[in-house]
């Protein structure tokens, strides 16, 4: 069990499932898209973790570029997505893959790929470690997913509660 702020949480999956789960998507992703030189584009803060573990697995080198979008506040969505850090007009003409932590209502990612699409990217790939299935509110395809999980707050492993929680190597969730 760990606390963060006034919550207890505990362990849900460990550093070695999820360094696992790296390495299946970093070889699906180099099998598919090593010849496109794509642009790796991974959302701020939370998928730090997850891009510096796939870097790492892939097997080709590639561009990385970091977009910083917010909408969390506490343990729910605020419903209202900021941009901080859009995507480069380099993405023009590129192949983009966003690397995600998590994709919950969906929200986040259809403001992304809005603004996005208006740069012409030559295609766009979507990488999330998690995704929660039961509150997806959206209709986009992600082509590449770590783990589909319940409904539940997690941390660690990038994802934070009130920035706080992620430096945990694994995850946490919350009882
Ligand atoms: P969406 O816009 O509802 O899909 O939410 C996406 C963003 O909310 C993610 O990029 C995370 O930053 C954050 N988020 C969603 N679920 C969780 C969670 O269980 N723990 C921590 N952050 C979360
Ligand atoms: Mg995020």
């Amino acid at each position: 069990m760990i606390t963060v702020h006034d919550k207890q949480f505990k362990l849900y999956m460990s550093e070695s499932e999820i360094q696992k789960e790296v390495n299946r998507l970093a070889s699906e992703i180099s099998r598919d898209l090593r010849d496109k030189n794509p642009l790796f584009c991974p959302v701020l803060t939370g998928s730090f973790m997850f891009m510096a573990d796939l870097a790492r697995a892939l097997d080709f080198d590639a561009e990385t570029f970091f977009v910083k979008y917010s909408s969390y506040s506490g343990m729910s969505s605020t419903g209202e997505v900021k941009t901080v850090q859009s995507f480069p007009e380099k993405c023009r003409g590129r192949h983009v893959v966003i690397v995600e932590d998590i994709v919950d209502s969906g929200l986040t990612m259809k403001k992304m790929l809005s603004e996005l699409s208006k740069l012409e990217p030559s295609g766009i790939s979507i990488a999330s470690f998690f995704f929660k299935p039961a509150a997806f509110k959206s209709d986009f395809k992600i082509d590449y997913i770590g783990r589909s999980i319940p409904n539940d707050f997690i941390l660690g492993y990038g994802l934070d509660y009130d920035d706080y929680g992620r430096f945990y190597k694994d995850i946490y969730v919350a009882v």
